[in-house]
């Protein structure tokens, strides 16, 4: 694909204190879905992320552990890329605050800064948190402690050199609000402008003498440079700003997007431009600061002592399935809460049924209908049209949402896609066409379902590579022919390929007993609080399960039966006239049906297979004398009769004729 622009994106770069969640994962794992799908439009694409590595929090981490800061960082630096590698980040660089590169190039900016007069040297006087390296004013105490961590805050005062804020208030207010664009969501620039700008700035210190381990200021080194200016500037350093070679730093900046939690909002969008203004360098075109990931509603922190680990995750049920989690889960600019209930049901709902099961089952079907090779479509019903629109529709569709950020939107469209194959599925039944030997209908099916299959899984690289790449394999793609630019017109897939069988990319989980481990681990942890948080998920998912199972099981002895214990069961024809889900569950549907006279409300267990819209009018048969049950607080009185494959494909009996009478006994 032709090169058409660059794309520079940047993580803040993280603190190496060595405990990292599911809610600091966040953050990267956003940005690279993005540099991945930049890449994929073609764009030369820089992403960077790297580790803060100066301060007094590492210094006295360090000294506990026996260590020298420089050892200390080292070894958690190598075990955050490790963490990075496992859930597929593909940075572009890695910068560490303490390579001699950024040390030489902030020592400069500095001292330009100074020479301009923009860095002074007077004295300061604060309230000073050590774990968040913050100092405070008296008025933004909270009752005496650090505001945002709650911890207890020393007064100190020291000789520091101080950084002109003040002086480029003014500019920035302009820039924010000429510029839209520029940081977003909308109510962080209120937040900035109301709670930080209209204020008033006040200039900012910049050293410390009471730290050693930092950069030295050049000119004065009983003083190190102080955390936010040497930082900040990684993200021009990392370009070789300040070095014999700015190349990279002419091709890719401005930056394209800095992203960031909302705690660190502040500082990108009011310290990190009046630096850039100082320098004279171009503001970044866009800040954007994400929300948090909380569990059972509180953030995810260490401090907090909920921590969710990604590595116990990703072992337990694959990369791609945290990848999803946290793409899917938290909504632009928002929040997005974690609960171990909610995690397992999103992978058995869109990744293991809509997902999985429609690979699986296709390859499946190729394998036993037509000897594991595609086969030729012919004529187009309307039906296809529409599923071809749609798989056309999606390129156009993801690019949307994923370049306004909105990337849960995007992965909903894809999760859609694979939803409407499966209706298609439903609607054509490949098997009926095989039994009535309509092959050329037959192949027609099978050839766009794979077809389909093939432009889902090139839309769902960025997001999901490993599992993108997997689908892709079963219809022999091979990773050059499977950019962007092979999913605009629909046909991709050439007749006669091998299809290969894989087994479930997603085994269905069974929740009930996944929540039992995450409650004994949280137990084990002595930790009361995640203790009691992950307890109070479980009993909630724990009963939806068991009702879930209760509606879809089915009363089966291996025995033989005489006559009579089958004249025992009544079963009766019966019309939907009525159905809508059933709130707060995946499989329920709640239906009316009409047995001649008489009117039942029946719960069945079989929403991931059909709509309340699909299953209205449908004539059905249902065991008429089952004792009436409770599911979901809904009185169940009946059931109705499906069959199962072993893909766990429902297909609902039905009288034949479909204009026999509703009410007639079945024998
Ligand atoms: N070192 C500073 C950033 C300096 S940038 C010049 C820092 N590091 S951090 O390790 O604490 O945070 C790294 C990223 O993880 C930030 O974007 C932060 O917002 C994000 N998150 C940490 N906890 C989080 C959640 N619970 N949820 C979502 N993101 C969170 O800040």
């Amino acid at each position: 694909m032709k090169k058409n622009g660059k794309f520079y994106i940047t993580t803040p770069i993280y603190f190496p204190s060595g405990s990292w969640h599911l809610g600091t994962c966040y953050t990267t794992v956003m940005c690279d879905c993005l540099a991945r799908f930049k890449r994929m439009q073609g764009k030369d694409v820089f992403y960077l992320t790297g580790t803060d590595e100066h301060g007094q929090k590492i210094e006295t981490n360090a000294k506990n552990a026996g260590m020298t800061p420089k050892a200390y960082v080292d070894e958690k630096v190598g075990k955050l890329k490790e963490l990075w590698k496992l859930l597929g980040i593909s940075y572009d660089k890695f910068i560490r605050t303490t390579d001699k590169e950024h040390v030489a190039a902030v020592q400069k900016i500095f001292t330009r800064l100074y020479e301009k007069g923009d860095i002074y040297l007077s004295e300061y006087e604060g309230h000073y948190c050590v774990p968040c390296e913050s100092f405070w004013t008296d008025a933004q105490l909270k009752d005496g402690k650090c505001p945002d961590c709650g911890r207890d805050v020393k007064l100190m005062k020291e000789e520091s050199y101080f950084f002109r804020l003040s002086k480029y208030q003014d500019r920035i207010i302009k820039h924010i609000e000429e510029n839209p664009e520029f940081l977003e969501p909308k109510s962080r620039k209120n937040e900035m402008i109301n709670n930080f700008l209209k204020p008033g700035l006040t200039d900012l210190c910049v050293s410390r003498t009471s730290i050693k381990w930092g950069i030295p200021v050049p000119f004065n080194p009983k003083h190190v440079i102080y955390v936010w200016i040497d930082a900040l500037n990684n993200y021009i350093t990392a370009l070789g700003y300040g070095s014999d070679d700015e190349k990279l730093f002419k091709q890719f900046w401005p930056a394209d997007i800095h992203m960031m939690g909302k705690e660190i909002v502040r500082f990108h969008s009011i310290i990190w431009p009046a630096f850039l203004m100082a320098l004279d360098i171009p503001l970044p075109k866009k800040v954007y600061a994400h929300g948090w990931m909380t569990f059972s509603g509180d953030k995810i922190s260490k401090s907090k002592g909920n921590t969710v680990d990604p590595v116990v995750l990703s072992d337990r049920y694959g990369v791609d399935a945290v990848r999803y989690y946290l793409l899917r889960e938290i909504p632009f600019g928002q929040d997005g809460n974690y609960t171990n209930s909610i995690f397992l049901s999103r992978i058995n709902t869109d990744l293991a049924n809509d997902l999985g099961n429609l690979v699986s089952r296709t390859a499946a079907m190729i394998g036993q209908y037509n000897g594991g090779l595609l086969p030729k479509a012919s004529a187009r019903t309307s039906d296809d049209d529409k599923l071809i629109a749609q798989a056309e529709g999606l390129l156009p569709k993801i690019t949307e949402f994923t370049d306004k950020l909105l990337v849960p939107e995007a992965l909903n469209e894809i999760i859609k896609l694979a939803q409407a194959c499966n209706k298609y599925i439903d609607v054509n039944a490949p098997w009926i066409l095989k039994k009535n030997g309509d092959t050329d209908r037959l192949n027609t099916v099978l050839y766009n379902l794979a077809e389909t299959i093939r432009i889902i899984a090139v839309a769902l690289t960025p997001y999901l590579p490993d599992t993108a790449e997997k689908i892709l394999a079963v219809f022999e793609v091979a990773q050059g022919n499977a950019g962007f630019d092979s999913i605009t017109k629909f046909g991709g897939l050439k007749q006669g390929i091998a299809v290969t069988k894989i087994p479930p990319l997603f085994p269905r989980i069974d929740i009930e007993k996944e929540l039992k481990i995450f409650e004994a681990d949280a137990l084990e942890t002595q930790n009361a609080q995640l203790a009691a948080a992950v307890k109070a998920d479980a009993p909630s998912a724990d009963k939806a399960d068991k009702n879930e199972k209760a509606a879809t099981e089915t009363v089966v002895d291996d025995g033989m039966i005489s006559i009579d214990d089958f004249a025992k069961i009544r079963l009766k024809t019966a019309k939907v006239i009525a159905c809508e889900k059933v709130e707060k569950s995946e499989k329920l549907l709640k239906l009316t049906v009409r047995l001649g006279a008489e009117t039942r409300t029946i719960v069945s267990g079989i929403a991931h297979k059909y709509t309340p819209q699909e299953m209205v009018g449908k004539n059905v048969i249902v065991v008429a004398n089952l004792k009436p049950a409770k599911l979901k607080g809904i009185v169940s009185e009946g059931m109705i009769l499906c069959a199962e494959d072993e893909e766990r494909n429902l297909s609902i009996a039905a009288p034949e004729n479909g204009d026999f009478p509703d009410g007639s006994t079945v024998r």
